[in-house]
């Protein structure tokens, strides 16, 4: 089985349930607490992604947002999926939102794609091998002041210390007058290895929101790291991430990590 294919196909594939049903009613239900919700479009989406790897892929392991944990527990590979990233920005008819696709080889990120079906952009990256946007190559960009720089910064209210966060912005807003939140991790991170965006701080992520776009990054030449600088630890349900070029990521963690 060709990997780099059959990733992107899988989310070009679940991209098209996404897209059918933009801008119509659908069905929807809340989760952890009121704000954290499912559609039946994630759940679609998820549904048609998990039945193609584990009949093409049975050998591999598996972490789904909305299902949890299946597949071989003691594979090699493990498919770490967010079937629609950007559920709000999706309820709400705003045009940004997609469906990431990761894989780790033995825990270590490998391959990951990240599609856009509403501007049909497909961002992909395999380890060693570059990362291309609809098959061009992309890289990070070579802004080097945080004053240029175009930060997206973020936090989950009920995971993080919304304190500590609303001191980086404090401490930011003094250097940029650009930020932006953009209501999807894995697009935004998508945007700064494509430099569209120059750097993404955001706590309370979870292992699905960032394990495509993390290879992605790095294979734009980008540094994606924890708030302690270190990489980021894909079995940790509640991660904190930062990332950008490493002038930028060198900035902020000087700046704000301290
Ligand atoms: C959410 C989005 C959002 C981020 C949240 C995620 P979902 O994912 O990525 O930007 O702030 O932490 O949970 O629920 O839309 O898949
Ligand atoms: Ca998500
Ligand atoms: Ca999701």
């Amino acid at each position: 089985m060709d990997l780099n294919s059959f990733i992107q196909d899988l989310a070009r594939g679940a991209g098209a349930i996404i897209k059918d049903k933009h801008r119509r009613a659908k069905a929807w239900r809340s989760k952890s607490s009121p704000g954290d919700i499912v559609t039946e479009v994630d759940e679609a989406c998820e549904e048609y992604i998990l039945s193609r790897i584990l009949r093409d892929c049975p050998e591999d392991c598996i972490l789904s947002e909305e299902t949890g944990s299946l597949g071989n527990p003691s594979g090699v590979r493990t498919w770490i999926i967010d079937p629609l990233d950007g559920t709000r920005n999706y309820m709400m008819d705003i045009p940004f939102f997609c469906c990431s696709i990761g894989t780790t080889l033995n825990g270590v990120p490998e391959c990951g794609a990240v599609y856009d079906p509403i501007h049909d952009e497909m961002f992909f990256a395999c380890r060693g091998a570059g990362a291309t946007l609809n098959g061009e190559k992309i890289s990070v960009s070579d802004v080097d002041t945080v004053e240029d720089a175009v930060i997206s910064l973020a936090w989950v209210k009920d995971k993080v210390d919304r304190g500590r966060f609303v001191e980086y912005i404090d401490e930011l807003s003094r250097e940029t007058s650009y930020f932006r939140r953009f209501g999807s991790a894995a697009l935004v991170m998508a945007y700064v290895a494509c430099g569209r965006v120059h750097a993404y701080l955001q706590g309370g992520l979870c292992p699905w929101d960032v394990a495509a776009a993390t290879v992605i990054i790095e294979e734009a030449g980008g540094v994606v790291t924890d708030l302690a600088g270190l990489p980021v630890d894909l079995d940790n349900p509640d991660i904190e991430i930062v990332t950008g070029n490493r002038f930028i990521h060198h900035a902020l963690m000087e700046k704000i990590v301290r």
